[in-house]
């Protein structure tokens, strides 16, 4: 991540690099969404999650809020909550701040390996006798985890599975169901398919939030990669893509022009589009097929009163 000063180190510029240049000299146009959350990125989509059109934060906390106690499996006791992506902790504390949670050690898994620091110590305040154990690794590549004992459970919220296809959706839950073990559970909590007059605004809110957010990942290949895009020639699309179910986010080039990008030139005609996310809005049957594939077991799926949410609970065999 840059620091203060604005300096960015070289082996980051080329990360950077590579996982634009792959993309934007194919055929379509794409960027890899993980290129969203350098700290400006991490900055607005906190912003997104508190704005009127997108419902899914407040309706997954308020769904895990009603339905904390009924997660925990009988006899659970001594457990631990192993979340993928977790250095906030928010929505694992609706779990650990119940008086009778059975979690006793919390497991996080990040690349960001600074905020995961900042969440054990904030942890560590509020939750004396919780061990904490964070892990910065990347959550998408197989790994193994400490001697931690169980039960245990995995913790997938934020409909971050969303963003994943279908097939590397399977690989993720195969390679968390490995990594957790036999006879663990998981808790997966996922946006569901709906109409698009309710999905069109969550990605094109008025105050133009998500825009911003789309927008900046051009900002930071011109900061971090030395590429000269002109911001003012990009505008944010969401569309729905009712076959594949997903909405899709583009960046739609407004006039011809020529972008330099580590020695390269990118040509873009007026309208030619970049892909820069997908968002998976599967049904629950749908979901529930993944994650069977994926070796895991459905135990119940809750639901806000709205049905725009799910939260599915899972068991490995
Ligand atoms: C992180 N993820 C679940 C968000 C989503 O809704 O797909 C990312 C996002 N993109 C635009 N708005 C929010």
């Amino acid at each position: 991540m840059p620091n203060d000063t604005g300096f960015v180190p070289q082996n980051q510029r080329a990360d950077v690099l590579e996982a634009a240049l792959g993309g934007l000299t194919a055929t379509p146009k794409t960027l890899p969404a993980k290129l969203f959350y350098d700290d400006e990125g991490c900055r607005l989509f906190y912003e997104i999650t508190r704005l009127p059109e997108y419902y899914l934060t407040r309706t997954e906390t308020a769904l895990l809020t009603s339905i904390a106690s009924s997660v925990v499996p009988d006899g659970f006791r001594d457990a631990v909550l192993v979340e993928f992506g977790g250095s906030d902790e928010t929505k694992a504390r609706i779990l650990l701040d119940r008086p009778d949670s059975p979690f006793t050690t919390y497991v996080s898994i990040d690349v960001a390996a600074s905020s995961l620091t900042a969440m054990q110590v904030r942890l560590g305040d509020v939750h004396p006798g919780l061990t904490v154990v964070p892990i910065a690794a990347d959550f998408m590549q197989p790994l193994r985890l400490p001697p931690l004992g169980s039960p245990r459970m995995g913790f997938f919220p934020g409909s971050t599975i969303g963003n994943l296809d279908p097939a590397a959706a399977a690989r993720f839950l195969a390679s968390a169901r490995d990594c957790l073990g036999p006879d663990s559970w998981f808790l997966l909590g996922a946006d569901l398919r709906k109409s698009p007059r309710i999905l069109l605004p969550a990605y094109n809110d008025a105050a133009g939030v998500t825009a911003a957010f789309n927008l900046n990942l051009l900002r930071r290949l011109n900061r971090e990669a030395g590429a000269d895009f002109d911001l003012n020639a990009f505008r944010h699309e969401a569309v729905w893509n009712d076959r594949e179910s997903r909405i899709e986010m583009h960046l739609i080039a407004t006039r011809d022009q020529t972008v330099h990008l580590g020695g390269r030139r990118i040509a873009f005609r007026e309208a030619e589009s970049i892909h820069t996310e997908n968002s998976y809005k599967h049904t629950p049957d749908r979901l529930i097929e993944i994650a069977r594939r994926a070796g895991w077991g459905m135990q119940q799926v809750w639901k806000d009163p709205a049905g725009l949410f799910g939260a599915f609970l899972f068991r490995g065999g």
